[in-house]
């Protein structure tokens, strides 16, 4: 009997997507259940830019997965498709900040956007800064710039100083910014200044319910999978886990994507709860993973430090009735100052340092406890909630780039 053919069954339709692409989570649906507040307020608040004048600076934030993304995309979406229509001088750029971390490259990649035949690498900043004042004057053109995952800007302050000054400049026209951030005490970082011009408006994205989370689910399953696939069961168990947790719907779209890859894998033509229970897990990693991946550079730098004195067991210490693999808070700092220079990163104050082990905490990615009198004076012991090994693969891909 011939043997079967390595790709025997995979060139064939799936029988549970109908069109897998629709429960990934970089796409961004038609219908948004649950953010029509949102999607109004940035509306009225872009409106302006119809006219050519300055919309409103808005400031977009809450947790991960609140659809602060999707809602930018689908409005600036709408937006270009208004303009294009009615032959409007207006623009709309969406960047994530996460590519372009400095104000070089923010300027650089929106002045590219709008000078697409020529080629902007190596001109010096000023010059970039120029060009984009140039652009909006000569076209009478009010620009808005979205910059997603702001808070990864290292000189932000000077950027946003920047886009609020070529309003000075530009004699018609103008630039507006979107700001984005999932990072909850990012706002009480910035200058005060940058601060009010970024916030002229402000949106808050507030984690989904359950009930919430189902809705959603129900809406993209009919769109990415086939009839009679999914159970009711399955959405249930999903936004279960996924509003427990969060309250983060890419963590529910996630959660249905890979119990339909489990099913597939499986032969099966139904997703059940049992599938979503399946996903869980390389879920949860995934989504950890990524979460570091996009922490911003000094807090990676700290959680780094902490990986490394774990593995390689320096100053870890058993003491009584404690667990092995924890740390003095004091010597993270040291090991975090030799790494941060080997990066050529000027170390934080401990006064952040402290504020950043706090959020690394919060996140779940480690537990600290005072250690009490006698163990010198008040230093914390903290320890990994993960394992160090992926941590630091994973940190130090992202730190290489
Ligand atoms: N109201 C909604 N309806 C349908 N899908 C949604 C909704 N809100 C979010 N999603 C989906 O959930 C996933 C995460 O949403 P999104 O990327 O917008 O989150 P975010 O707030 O930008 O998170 P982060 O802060 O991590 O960037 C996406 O797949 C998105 O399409
Ligand atoms: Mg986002």
């Amino acid at each position: 009997m011939a043997e079967q053919n390595l790709f025997e069954g995979l060139a064939g339709e799936s029988r549970v997507f109908k069109n897998r692409e629709k429960i990934t989570p970089h796409y961004t649906p038609e219908k948004l259940p649950f953010r029509e507040k949102q999607i109004n307020e940035m509306v009225l608040a872009l409106k302006s830019a119809l006219t050519g004048q300055k919309a409103d600076n808005i400031f977009l934030y809450g947790k991960t997965g609140t659809g602060k993304t999707a809602c930018t995309r689908h409005v600036l979406a709408q937006l270009d498709e208004f303009i294009q229509k009615n032959g409007l001088a207006a623009k709309a750029i969406y960047l994530n900040c996460r590519n372009y971390n400095s104000k070089y490259k923010v300027l650089s990649t929106v002045v590219q956007d709008m000078y697409p035949d020529k080629d902007f690498i190596g001109y010096s900043g000023s010059f970039i800064y120029e060009k984009l004042t140039e652009f909006c004057s000569e076209k009478k053109l009010s620009a808005i710039i979205a910059l997603d995952e702001i808070d990864k800007v290292k000189d932000l302050d000077d950027l946003v100083y920047a886009l609020t000054r070529a309003n000075d400049e530009i004699k018609k026209g103008a630039v507006s910014v979107i700001g984005i951030s999932n990072m909850l005490t990012f706002k009480e970082r910035l200058d005060p200044r940058t601060k009010s011009s970024l916030c002229e408006k402000e949106l808050v994205f507030p984690p989904y319910n359950a009930q919430e989370l189902m809705k959603i689910l129900e809406a993209r399953a009919k769109e990415a999978f086939k009839e009679g696939v999914v159970m009711d069961s399955a959405i249930n168990l999903a936004a279960a886990i996924a509003a427990q947790e969060s309250g983060d719907a890419r963590t529910a779209v996630m959660l249905l994507l890979r119990a339909g890859e489990i099913a597939e894998k499986e032969g099966s033509a139904k997703i059940s709860d049992k599938e979503v229970e399946k996903a869980r897990k390389s879920v949860e990693e995934q989504i950890v993973f990524e979460m570091i991946s996009t922490l911003p550079e000094q807090q990676q730098l700290v959680l780094l430090s902490i990986a490394k004195l774990t593995i390689e067991k320096k100053g870890v210490r058993k003491l009584k009735g404690e667990e092995e693999g924890i740390l003095f808070s004091g010597e993270i700092f040291d090991e975090y100052k030799r790494i941060a220079a080997s990066y050529k990163e000027s170390p934080v104050s401990t006064r952040w340092f402290q504020q950043y082990i706090n959020e690394l905490e919060m996140y779940g990615l480690l537990s600290t406890t005072a250690s009490g009198k006698g163990l010198r004076g008040n230093t914390r012991l903290i320890k990994l909630s993960m394992d160090p090994k992926e941590i630091r693969t994973t940190l130090e891909k992202q730190l290489n780039q």
